[in-house]
């Protein structure tokens, strides 16, 4: 193209100069128009000619690109990889289901709650020793409030209870997931934030056979159904009696291993009768906002449990250190897709 240019309107040896010499400057005056319009013409159509094949060579740049990029069948597409669930969340949605065939329904709650909430209607005396063993972290600026109204990040999901019974008459069925908070030193085993998952049950005749058929058929569903159960005596203010519960070790079967600290069992979760105490705390909470008390002990009963998600999550897929759940590394993350 570029010798086509040269050869035709170079500026010394191009044809259309040698012609303007040659004919267009030398031409007599009755020929000078005539010359002139053809002169014309000529230089036209070699411009056209020329921004013409200039065109198709950018057009033909632009269809060498597409043929060898983005229309090249043969090269492997962009991967997207589809997302999936984060172990924990997995968990937490596993327990939840396994309840929820039983007939639980979910309950919800805040995370920064009030003192009330999180201990004083479960039965926590203010200044109780039971309140250092869950190590709150307080809100700031809170002293000028009444105790009761304070706030604090949630250190259980158990304030759930008192909310959904509050809300709600018997019968009752509830499981409630969610983050709590605790002043924790973190090590492989602990962490300042995780995730609970509360149960409730009340209703008549609720007894604790139905709280240990419960969690042992919940068990069973989560990590097969050769796992047993036990109940150790325990202590929580808001259930009386108060058990730990423990399943047979999932690694060694009971024999006895490092895991279980060749006990054969581990310790999983807390649980008991629900205490009075706590239904009086929901009814005058109830009658206080204008509602009809509705949990008569002398008709009512139930039973709840708490566990750490966790720790179930930590068993059921081998991982020896907590942390690593809120690392965010692909690494990690990618080994349960
Ligand atoms: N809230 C207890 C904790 O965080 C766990 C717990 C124990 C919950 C016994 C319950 C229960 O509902 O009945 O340590």
């Amino acid at each position: 193209m570029e010798a086509f240019r040269l050869a035709w309107l170079g500026r010394k040896n191009g044809r259309l100069k040698l012609i303007s010499d040659a004919w267009l400057k030398v031409a007599p005056i009755e020929a000078k128009r005539l010359i002139g319009q053809r002169f014309n013409a000529l230089k036209v159509s070699i411009e056209a000619a020329l921004s013409e094949a200039e065109n198709s060579q950018v057009w033909n740049l632009l269809k060498s690109d597409f043929t060898a990029a983005a229309l090249d069948v043969t090269l492997p597409g962009t991967l997207r990889r589809p997302g999936v669930e984060h172990p924990l969340v997995k968990t937490m949605a596993e327990i939840v289901g396994v309840f929820g065939r039983m007939g639980y329904s979910v309950g919800l709650g805040p995370e920064v709650e009030t003192d009330f909430y999180n201990f004083e209607s479960l039965n926590f005396p203010p200044n109780h020793p039971a309140r250092d063993t869950q190590d709150t972290l307080v809100i700031a600026d809170q002293d000028n409030k009444p105790l009761r109204d304070r706030l604090l990040m949630r250190t259980h999901t158990s304030p759930v209870q008192i909310r959904s019974m509050i809300e709600q008459e018997p019968p009752l069925r509830l499981v409630v997931p969610g983050k709590v908070y605790r002043n924790e030193a973190e090590d492989a085993t602990h962490l300042a934030r995780f995730q609970q998952v509360e149960g409730l049950c009340v209703d008549s005749n609720i007894t604790f056979s139905d709280l240990k058929g419960t969690l042992d058929h919940a068990m069973k569903a989560l990590f097969g159904s050769s796992v047993k159960t036990r109940f150790f005596p325990s202590f929580f203010p808001f259930t009386e009696p108060s058990a730990d519960m423990q399943i047979s070790c999932i690694f060694c079967g009971g024999k006895g291993c490092r895991k279980c600290k060749h006990s054969g069992w581990i310790e999983l979760l807390g649980c008991g009768m629900v205490d009075p105490a706590v239904f009086q705390a929901v009814d005058r909470k109830r009658v206080e906002l204008g509602r009809a008390p509705a949990y008569d002990t002398a008709r009512i009963s139930g039973f709840a449990f708490g566990m750490g998600v966790e720790r179930i999550a930590m068993m059921r897929y081998g991982v020896s250190s907590v942390g690593l759940f809120y690392t965010a590394d692909m690494r990690f993350l990618e080994q349960f897709a």
